[in-house]
Protein backbone atom coordinates (compact mmCIF):
# COMPACT_ATOMS: atom_id res chain seq x y z
CA UNK A 1 0.00 0.00 0.00
CA UNK A 2 1.32 3.63 -0.36
CA UNK A 3 1.46 5.85 2.19
CA UNK A 4 -1.38 8.71 1.62
CA UNK A 5 -0.01 12.03 -0.55
CA UNK A 6 1.52 14.49 2.05
CA UNK A 7 -0.27 18.10 2.64
CA UNK A 8 1.52 21.18 1.49
CA UNK A 9 3.01 21.94 5.26
CA UNK A 10 4.09 18.09 5.67
CA UNK A 11 5.57 18.37 2.13
CA UNK A 12 7.53 21.91 2.96
CA UNK A 13 8.55 20.79 6.55
CA UNK A 14 9.86 17.52 5.02
CA UNK A 15 11.51 19.91 2.62
CA UNK A 16 13.24 21.73 5.43
CA UNK A 17 14.59 18.71 7.12
CA UNK A 18 16.52 17.55 3.48
CA UNK A 19 20.38 18.71 3.54
CA UNK A 20 20.79 18.18 -0.08
CA UNK A 21 18.18 20.36 -2.39
CA UNK A 22 17.77 20.68 -6.07
CA UNK A 23 15.96 23.46 -7.39
CA UNK A 24 16.78 26.94 -6.43
CA UNK A 25 18.27 28.92 -4.02
CA UNK A 26 18.47 27.67 -0.20
CA UNK A 27 15.42 28.85 2.24
CA UNK A 28 16.20 31.64 5.03
CA UNK A 29 15.79 31.06 8.99
CA UNK A 30 12.41 32.42 10.30
CA UNK A 31 13.44 36.35 10.14
CA UNK A 32 17.15 36.37 8.78
CA UNK A 33 16.38 37.69 5.24
CA UNK A 34 14.74 41.33 7.31
CA UNK A 35 17.29 41.09 10.06
CA UNK A 36 19.95 40.93 6.89
CA UNK A 37 17.84 44.07 5.32
CA UNK A 38 17.81 46.12 8.70
CA UNK A 39 21.86 45.39 9.18
CA UNK A 40 22.38 46.68 5.25
CA UNK A 41 19.81 50.28 5.77
CA UNK A 42 21.70 50.79 9.39
CA UNK A 43 24.90 49.65 7.42
CA UNK A 44 23.98 52.44 4.52
CA UNK A 45 22.18 54.67 6.54
CA UNK A 46 19.05 54.42 3.66
CA UNK A 47 16.02 55.85 5.40
CA UNK A 48 12.70 54.32 4.24
CA UNK A 49 11.24 55.76 1.42
CA UNK A 50 7.78 57.89 1.73
CA UNK A 51 5.57 56.52 -0.93
CA UNK A 52 7.69 55.28 -3.38
CA UNK A 53 9.89 58.72 -2.92
CA UNK A 54 13.55 58.61 -1.46
CA UNK A 55 17.20 57.83 -2.02
CA UNK A 56 17.48 54.00 -1.82
CA UNK A 57 14.48 53.31 -4.76
CA UNK A 58 15.75 56.50 -6.73
CA UNK A 59 19.47 54.80 -6.38
CA UNK A 60 18.24 51.45 -7.23
CA UNK A 61 15.84 52.33 -10.21
CA UNK A 62 18.48 54.55 -11.62
CA UNK A 63 21.01 51.73 -11.39
CA UNK A 64 18.85 49.47 -13.05
CA UNK A 65 17.73 51.87 -16.28
CA UNK A 66 21.49 51.94 -16.76
CA UNK A 67 22.44 48.86 -16.67
CA UNK A 68 19.22 48.02 -19.18
CA UNK A 69 19.85 50.94 -21.65
CA UNK A 70 16.76 52.46 -20.84
CA UNK A 71 16.31 56.43 -19.73
CA UNK A 72 14.01 55.25 -16.86
CA UNK A 73 13.00 52.36 -14.38
CA UNK A 74 10.09 52.81 -11.48
CA UNK A 75 9.82 49.88 -8.89
CA UNK A 76 6.75 48.42 -8.34
CA UNK A 77 5.32 46.01 -5.80
CA UNK A 78 4.72 42.77 -8.29
CA UNK A 79 5.87 42.10 -11.94
CA UNK A 80 1.99 41.31 -12.34
CA UNK A 81 1.26 45.19 -11.50
CA UNK A 82 4.27 46.10 -13.68
CA UNK A 83 3.20 43.96 -16.56
CA UNK A 84 -0.69 45.38 -17.05
CA UNK A 85 0.59 48.75 -17.01
CA UNK A 86 2.58 48.94 -19.26
CA UNK A 87 0.30 47.18 -21.92
CA UNK A 88 -2.37 49.68 -20.56
CA UNK A 89 -0.22 52.73 -21.21
CA UNK A 90 0.70 51.31 -24.90
CA UNK A 91 -3.10 50.91 -25.86
CA UNK A 92 -4.24 54.39 -24.58
CA UNK A 93 -1.49 55.28 -26.76
CA UNK A 94 -2.69 53.26 -29.51
CA UNK A 95 -6.33 53.71 -29.03
CA UNK A 96 -6.67 50.33 -28.87
CA UNK A 97 -7.61 47.46 -26.64
CA UNK A 98 -5.75 44.90 -28.70
CA UNK A 99 -2.79 42.71 -27.13
CA UNK A 100 -0.60 40.09 -28.13
CA UNK A 101 1.10 37.54 -26.65
CA UNK A 102 2.33 34.15 -26.14
CA UNK A 103 0.08 31.07 -25.16
CA UNK A 104 1.73 30.07 -21.98
CA UNK A 105 2.38 33.51 -20.94
CA UNK A 106 1.73 34.55 -17.10
CA UNK A 107 -0.81 36.97 -17.74
CA UNK A 108 -2.71 34.23 -19.39
CA UNK A 109 -2.04 31.35 -17.32
CA UNK A 110 -1.42 32.77 -13.64
CA UNK A 111 -3.06 36.31 -13.36
CA UNK A 112 -6.85 34.97 -13.65
CA UNK A 113 -7.23 37.58 -17.10
CA UNK A 114 -6.48 40.65 -15.22
CA UNK A 115 -5.69 42.60 -18.37
CA UNK A 116 -9.59 41.67 -19.78
CA UNK A 117 -10.98 42.34 -15.67
CA UNK A 118 -8.75 45.32 -14.63
CA UNK A 119 -8.17 47.47 -17.60
CA UNK A 120 -10.62 45.52 -20.53
CA UNK A 121 -7.82 45.14 -22.63
CA UNK A 122 -8.28 42.05 -25.36
CA UNK A 123 -5.76 39.16 -26.32
CA UNK A 124 -4.71 37.84 -29.12
CA UNK A 125 -2.54 34.48 -28.18
CA UNK A 126 0.04 34.03 -30.72
CA UNK A 127 2.04 31.27 -32.77
CA UNK A 128 2.61 27.42 -31.33
CA UNK A 129 2.58 26.81 -28.09
CA UNK A 130 5.72 24.69 -27.66
CA UNK A 131 8.30 27.10 -29.58
CA UNK A 132 8.84 30.71 -28.59
CA UNK A 133 6.85 33.72 -30.43
CA UNK A 134 8.47 34.27 -33.71
CA UNK A 135 7.91 37.26 -36.52
CA UNK A 136 5.86 34.79 -38.16
CA UNK A 137 3.10 34.30 -35.75
CA UNK A 138 3.07 38.27 -35.85
CA UNK A 139 2.68 38.23 -39.25
CA UNK A 140 0.29 35.49 -39.56
CA UNK A 141 -2.09 37.37 -37.64
CA UNK A 142 -1.69 40.86 -39.43
CA UNK A 143 -2.05 39.00 -42.70
CA UNK A 144 -5.58 37.84 -41.35
CA UNK A 145 -6.35 41.50 -41.29
CA UNK A 146 -6.75 40.96 -37.68
CA UNK A 147 -6.76 44.85 -35.65
CA UNK A 148 -3.13 45.04 -35.17
CA UNK A 149 -1.85 44.57 -31.08
CA UNK A 150 -0.67 48.03 -29.64
CA UNK A 151 1.47 46.11 -28.14
CA UNK A 152 3.30 42.36 -27.99
CA UNK A 153 4.66 40.98 -24.71
CA UNK A 154 7.29 38.33 -25.22
CA UNK A 155 8.69 36.31 -22.33
CA UNK A 156 12.71 35.59 -22.39
CA UNK A 157 13.27 33.08 -21.63
CA UNK A 158 9.51 31.40 -21.39
CA UNK A 159 9.28 29.30 -18.62
CA UNK A 160 6.31 27.37 -19.51
CA UNK A 161 8.27 25.82 -22.24
CA UNK A 162 11.10 25.11 -20.72
CA UNK A 163 12.88 28.30 -20.90
CA UNK A 164 13.36 28.59 -24.67
CA UNK A 165 14.67 31.11 -26.49
CA UNK A 166 14.35 32.11 -29.99
CA UNK A 167 17.66 32.94 -31.39
CA UNK A 168 18.89 36.56 -31.51
CA UNK A 169 17.87 36.67 -35.27
CA UNK A 170 14.44 36.07 -34.61
CA UNK A 171 14.06 38.65 -32.11
CA UNK A 172 15.83 41.13 -34.16
CA UNK A 173 13.11 39.95 -37.24
CA UNK A 174 9.94 40.13 -34.44
CA UNK A 175 11.37 43.42 -33.39
CA UNK A 176 11.92 45.30 -36.52
CA UNK A 177 8.30 43.81 -38.03
CA UNK A 178 6.50 44.49 -34.63
CA UNK A 179 7.72 48.25 -35.50
CA UNK A 180 7.23 48.81 -38.89
CA UNK A 181 3.35 48.26 -38.35
CA UNK A 182 3.78 50.45 -35.30
CA UNK A 183 2.88 47.53 -32.19
CA UNK A 184 5.01 48.09 -29.00
CA UNK A 185 7.48 45.53 -28.22
CA UNK A 186 7.32 44.79 -24.15
CA UNK A 187 9.92 42.49 -22.45
CA UNK A 188 8.56 40.28 -19.78
CA UNK A 189 12.02 39.65 -18.11
CA UNK A 190 11.01 37.78 -15.21
CA UNK A 191 13.92 35.88 -15.83
CA UNK A 192 16.38 38.37 -18.10
CA UNK A 193 19.25 37.98 -15.84
CA UNK A 194 18.91 34.74 -16.77
CA UNK A 195 18.48 34.81 -20.48
CA UNK A 196 21.35 37.02 -20.73
CA UNK A 197 23.95 34.40 -20.40
CA UNK A 198 22.26 32.59 -23.61
CA UNK A 199 22.87 35.60 -25.68
CA UNK A 200 26.41 36.52 -23.68
CA UNK A 201 28.64 38.45 -24.84
CA UNK A 202 25.51 40.55 -25.25
CA UNK A 203 24.80 43.26 -22.47
CA UNK A 204 21.78 43.29 -20.67
CA UNK A 205 20.77 46.92 -22.65
CA UNK A 206 21.82 45.34 -25.82
CA UNK A 207 19.23 42.44 -25.06
CA UNK A 208 16.72 45.15 -23.69
CA UNK A 209 17.23 47.31 -27.00
CA UNK A 210 14.77 45.80 -29.30
CA UNK A 211 12.03 46.14 -26.76
CA UNK A 212 10.07 49.50 -25.89
CA UNK A 213 9.54 48.71 -22.42
CA UNK A 214 10.67 45.67 -20.24
CA UNK A 215 9.89 44.21 -16.75
CA UNK A 216 12.51 42.45 -14.33
CA UNK A 217 11.88 40.58 -11.01
CA UNK A 218 14.08 40.50 -7.94
CA UNK A 219 12.47 37.77 -6.19
CA UNK A 220 13.44 34.71 -8.44
CA UNK A 221 17.43 34.70 -9.85
CA UNK A 222 18.17 37.05 -7.33
CA UNK A 223 15.96 36.26 -4.60
CA UNK A 224 14.51 39.40 -2.86
CA UNK A 225 11.67 39.07 -0.92
CA UNK A 226 9.35 40.20 -3.53
CA UNK A 227 9.53 43.28 -6.35
CA UNK A 228 9.45 44.27 -9.88
CA UNK A 229 10.91 46.57 -11.77
CA UNK A 230 9.69 48.49 -15.24
CA UNK A 231 11.94 50.44 -17.87
CA UNK A 232 11.06 52.20 -20.44
CA UNK A 233 11.21 56.06 -21.63
CA UNK A 234 10.87 58.53 -19.47
CA UNK A 235 7.47 59.92 -20.49
CA UNK A 236 6.20 56.39 -20.03
CA UNK A 237 7.27 55.74 -16.76
CA UNK A 238 5.83 58.76 -15.86
CA UNK A 239 3.01 57.76 -16.80
CA UNK A 240 3.65 54.31 -15.09
CA UNK A 241 4.18 55.70 -11.55
CA UNK A 242 0.47 57.68 -11.93
CA UNK A 243 -0.61 53.79 -12.96
CA UNK A 244 1.19 52.37 -9.83
CA UNK A 245 -1.34 54.65 -7.56
CA UNK A 246 -3.94 53.62 -9.31
CA UNK A 247 -3.18 49.94 -8.31
CA UNK A 248 -2.41 50.33 -4.71
CA UNK A 249 0.82 49.66 -5.52
CA UNK A 250 2.49 52.97 -4.14
CA UNK A 251 2.82 51.95 -0.75
CA UNK A 252 3.85 53.79 2.07
CA UNK A 253 6.84 52.43 2.32
CA UNK A 254 8.31 50.23 -0.59
CA UNK A 255 12.35 50.01 1.02
CA UNK A 256 12.29 46.55 2.50
CA UNK A 257 11.74 45.31 -1.08
CA UNK A 258 13.82 47.70 -2.44
CA UNK A 259 16.63 47.10 -0.35
CA UNK A 260 16.09 43.36 0.05
CA UNK A 261 16.63 43.73 -4.00
CA UNK A 262 19.53 46.34 -4.07
CA UNK A 263 21.44 44.46 -1.29
CA UNK A 264 21.49 40.86 -3.24
CA UNK A 265 21.65 42.31 -7.15
CA UNK A 266 25.44 42.34 -7.70
CA UNK A 267 26.68 39.09 -6.02
CA UNK A 268 23.69 36.83 -7.54
CA UNK A 269 24.22 38.91 -11.03
CA UNK A 270 27.58 37.73 -10.81
CA UNK A 271 26.54 33.92 -10.59
CA UNK A 272 24.05 33.52 -13.31
CA UNK A 273 27.17 32.12 -15.43
CA UNK A 274 27.76 29.72 -12.99
CA UNK A 275 23.94 28.57 -12.30
CA UNK A 276 23.75 28.10 -16.31
CA UNK A 277 27.34 25.83 -16.44
CA UNK A 278 25.85 23.68 -13.91
CA UNK A 279 22.71 23.40 -15.18
CA UNK A 280 24.12 22.03 -18.74
CA UNK A 281 26.05 19.79 -16.40
CA UNK A 282 23.30 18.41 -14.63
CA UNK A 283 20.73 18.08 -17.62
CA UNK A 284 23.57 16.16 -19.50
CA UNK A 285 23.71 13.72 -16.47
CA UNK A 286 20.22 13.55 -16.32
CA UNK A 287 19.82 12.76 -19.34
CA UNK A 288 22.02 9.12 -19.00
CA UNK A 289 18.58 8.00 -17.14
CA UNK A 290 16.56 5.46 -19.05
CA UNK A 291 12.69 6.87 -19.18
CA UNK A 292 13.57 10.50 -18.35
CA UNK A 293 13.88 13.39 -20.73
CA UNK A 294 15.55 16.84 -20.25
CA UNK A 295 13.40 19.53 -22.31
CA UNK A 296 15.27 21.42 -23.61
CA UNK A 297 18.45 19.21 -24.38
CA UNK A 298 20.81 21.36 -23.83
CA UNK A 299 19.11 23.24 -21.69
CA UNK A 300 19.31 27.68 -22.78
CA UNK A 301 19.24 28.96 -19.87
CA UNK A 302 19.27 27.34 -16.07
CA UNK A 303 16.22 26.54 -15.92
CA UNK A 304 14.11 23.28 -17.91
CA UNK A 305 11.57 20.60 -17.83
CA UNK A 306 11.97 16.81 -17.14
CA UNK A 307 9.64 14.74 -18.29
CA UNK A 308 9.52 11.20 -16.62
CA UNK A 309 8.19 8.10 -17.67
CA UNK A 310 6.37 7.53 -14.26
CA UNK A 311 2.45 9.52 -13.09
CA UNK A 312 2.56 12.58 -11.12
CA UNK A 313 1.53 10.79 -8.57
CA UNK A 314 3.77 7.59 -8.16
CA UNK A 315 6.82 10.43 -8.96
CA UNK A 316 5.54 12.54 -6.08
CA UNK A 317 5.44 9.72 -3.56
CA UNK A 318 8.70 9.18 -4.53
CA UNK A 319 10.20 12.37 -3.81
CA UNK A 320 9.26 12.18 -0.35
CA UNK A 321 10.34 9.44 0.59
CA UNK A 322 13.90 10.03 -0.82
CA UNK A 323 13.40 13.01 1.03
CA UNK A 324 12.48 10.88 4.03
CA UNK A 325 15.22 8.39 3.44
CA UNK A 326 18.10 10.08 2.01
CA UNK A 327 17.39 13.56 3.06
CA UNK A 328 17.59 15.11 -0.53
CA UNK A 329 14.79 17.35 -1.88
CA UNK A 330 14.76 16.92 -5.72
CA UNK A 331 11.84 18.48 -7.60
CA UNK A 332 9.06 20.95 -6.29
CA UNK A 333 5.58 20.97 -8.51
CA UNK A 334 5.39 17.60 -10.36
CA UNK A 335 2.78 18.31 -12.90
CA UNK A 336 1.19 15.80 -15.35
CA UNK A 337 3.80 15.70 -18.34
CA UNK A 338 2.45 15.78 -22.31
CA UNK A 339 2.47 12.29 -22.58
CA UNK A 340 -0.50 10.38 -21.23
CA UNK A 341 1.33 8.50 -17.87
CA UNK A 342 3.79 10.85 -17.96
CA UNK A 343 5.13 13.58 -15.51
CA UNK A 344 7.14 16.35 -15.39
CA UNK A 345 8.88 19.30 -12.97
CA UNK A 346 10.43 22.24 -13.28
CA UNK A 347 14.43 22.65 -12.50
CA UNK A 348 16.02 25.83 -11.34
CA UNK A 349 19.63 26.12 -11.16
CA UNK A 350 20.43 28.17 -8.26
CA UNK A 351 22.40 27.90 -5.27
CA UNK A 352 21.02 24.69 -4.09
CA UNK A 353 22.66 23.03 -7.04
CA UNK A 354 25.76 24.94 -6.93
CA UNK A 355 26.65 22.79 -3.87
CA UNK A 356 26.43 19.35 -4.98
CA UNK A 357 27.83 17.41 -8.26
CA UNK A 358 26.14 15.52 -10.36
CA UNK A 359 27.85 12.30 -8.37
CA UNK A 360 25.45 12.96 -5.56
CA UNK A 361 22.43 13.91 -7.37
CA UNK A 362 21.65 12.11 -10.77
CA UNK A 363 22.13 8.59 -8.63
CA UNK A 364 19.30 10.27 -6.93
CA UNK A 365 17.30 10.65 -9.67
CA UNK A 366 17.87 7.49 -10.97
CA UNK A 367 16.45 6.25 -7.74
CA UNK A 368 13.80 8.67 -7.88
CA UNK A 369 12.39 6.91 -11.12
CA UNK A 370 12.82 3.61 -10.11
CA UNK A 371 10.57 4.00 -7.00
CA UNK A 372 8.21 5.68 -8.27
CA UNK A 373 7.73 2.78 -11.09
CA UNK A 374 7.46 0.43 -8.03
CA UNK A 375 4.77 2.86 -6.41
CA UNK A 376 2.74 2.86 -9.95
CA UNK A 377 2.59 -0.68 -10.08
CA UNK A 378 1.51 -1.58 -6.68
CA UNK A 379 -1.55 1.02 -7.49
CA UNK A 380 -1.61 -0.35 -10.69
CA UNK A 381 -1.43 3.29 -12.21
CA UNK A 382 1.14 2.38 -15.25
CA UNK A 383 -1.03 2.24 -17.38
CA UNK A 384 0.96 3.71 -20.77
CA UNK A 385 3.07 0.86 -22.41
CA UNK A 386 6.30 3.03 -23.22
CA UNK A 387 6.66 3.14 -19.19
CA UNK A 388 6.29 -0.29 -18.93
CA UNK A 389 9.16 -0.75 -21.43
CA UNK A 390 11.51 1.15 -19.00
CA UNK A 391 11.09 -0.08 -15.48
C1 LIG B 1 7.18 34.95 -16.51
C2 LIG B 1 6.55 35.68 -15.37
N1 LIG B 1 5.98 36.88 -15.59
C3 LIG B 1 5.39 37.58 -14.59
C4 LIG B 1 5.36 37.09 -13.30
C5 LIG B 1 4.66 37.89 -12.23
O1 LIG B 1 5.51 38.30 -11.22
P1 LIG B 1 4.96 38.67 -9.76
O2 LIG B 1 4.86 37.37 -9.02
O3 LIG B 1 6.00 39.58 -9.21
O4 LIG B 1 3.64 39.32 -9.91
C6 LIG B 1 5.96 35.85 -13.03
C7 LIG B 1 5.92 35.29 -11.68
O5 LIG B 1 6.25 34.13 -11.44
C8 LIG B 1 6.56 35.13 -14.09
O6 LIG B 1 7.11 33.93 -13.90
Amino acid sequence: MNPAPLTAAEQASLRRRCTVQVPGHPSSAPGAELVRIGQWCQEHGWHADVYGEGKLIDVFERKIATLLGKAAAVFMPSGTMAQLIALRIWCERKGSKRIAMHATSHLELHEERAYAHLHGLQVTLLGARERPTEARDLAEMLATGAEPPAALLVELPAREIGGRLPSWEKIEALSALAHDRGIRLHMDGARLWEAREHFAPKSLAEVCAPFDSVYVSFYKGIGALAGAMLLGPEDFIAEARIWRRRHGGTLVQLHPFVASAAMRFDTQIAKMPAYRARALDFAAGLSTIAGMVVDPQPPQVNLFHVHFAAPPAALTTARDQIASEDGAWLAQRIGPGNTPGWSSTEIYVGDNLLTHDNSIVVPLFAKLLALAHSHARATSLLAHPQMRATT
